[in-house]
């Protein structure tokens, strides 16, 4: 199945009339549990199920609206160039949405992410634009729905649709119409994420090519999927039980494990920084000290820290500079 045949399954059976703009907030969202490699690259379906927090105060809020001539693209009020990475992904993206080729859309967005906390902006990007459809179309579909229809602008988008703890379902099937994330049950109050900034610079691998390149030549890639399936396991008890040491643990241990994979991938992806380094035995070191700290990675050389909130004080004297988010 192509990405347009699954768009028209979802929103084929949605009545509706158009309004004259749509808008939508979608947060960022931190896999605890990482989606780290595709089993079909057209509908981003992935190999393994994934758990991730939104952090409901960072996002991109989105308006879209229909105009003439062709697409437009701003981000933060600037105007982006026709031929540039962004705008050509967002239009490929729109295509799957446009009544017949004569369509174009502007799409307005305005993140509340510090420019400097080196977050992906795709996941919350590719959610509110999905979301801001749906108000734009009126088509009233469900969140399970949206989740697939954000999945196909970029995976990690399909858990940006909730707040909270979410978990995106592998599925497994070829259509990927059993490949959507739901809310997990659990609220947590006090836990906090750290952005810890090492690099502003953009990736010199994109998480595309570098996931595409571990399947395809990691042997460690293997164990990948009883990994995050054991964790995610882990992860759901930790927050049934708000077991913070289970939590950051287990969280830990499989962005880890994620990079090992990257480093037995042929050409080897390697995207830390000395800073990274430092920052990793600085935060083990500190918990040898006693202080409640692990942390979580993605495909950049940044460090998220995970914390309680009644440490924020020590954390914020360890970490002058890093961005807190609630949870
Ligand atoms: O959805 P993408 O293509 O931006 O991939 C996200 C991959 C990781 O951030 C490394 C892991 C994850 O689950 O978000």
């Amino acid at each position: 199945m192509t990405e347009h045949e699954v768009a028209k399954l979802i929103i084929g059976a949605a009545k509706g009339s158009p309004k004259n703009s749509g808008q939508a907030f979608a947060p960022v969202n931190i896999a605890l549990c990482k989606y780290w490699g595709k089993r079909d690259e057209k509908l981003n379906l992935p190999v393994t199920s994934s758990l991730s927090v939104s952090l409901p105060e960072l996002g991109a809020t989105t308006k879209i609206s229909f105009r003439d001539g062709h697409d437009l693209l701003r981000l933060n009020g600037a105007d982006q160039p026709q031929d540039s990475a962004a705008s050509r992904r967002v239009s490929k993206y729109l295509d799957l949405f446009r009544p017949d080729k004569d369509t174009f859309f502007q799409v307005d967005s305005e993140s509340s992410i510090p420019i400097a906390a080196g977050l992906a902006s795709s996941a919350s990007g590719f959610a509110a634009l999905a979301l801001a459809l749906d108000d734009l179309y009126q088509w009233k579909l469900g969140l399970h729905d949206l989740s697939i229809l954000a999945r196909l602008g970029s995976g990690s988008a399909c858990r940006s649709v909730y707040t909270g703890f979410v978990i995106w379902h592998a599925g497994t099937r070829a259509d990927g119409m059993d490949s959507f994330a739901e809310p997990v049950d659990g609220e947590w109050p006090g836990l906090c994420m750290g952005l810890i900034m090492v690099s502003h610079h953009e990736k010199a691998v994109p998480s595309r090519t570098a996931m595409k390149r571990t399947v395809e030549t990691s042997a460690l890639y293997r164990a990948w999927p009883a990994k995050v399936e054991a964790d995610i396991k882990e992860t759901r008890r930790a927050i049934e039980e708000k077991d913070f040491d289970l939590l950051g643990r287990t969280a830990e241990s499989n962005a880890l494990a994620m990079h090992a994979t990257m480093l037995d991938s042929q050409p080897p992806v390697l995207y830390w920084m000395p800073e990274t380094v430092e920052t990793i035995k600085k935060i083990w070191h500190l918990r040898e000290k006693g202080l409640a700290v692990y942390f979580t990675m993605d495909a950049g050389p940044n460090i998220k820290a995970l914390f309680m909130q009644r440490d924020t004080a020590d954390m914020q004297r360890h970490f002058p500079g890093m961005e807190i988010a609630s949870i």
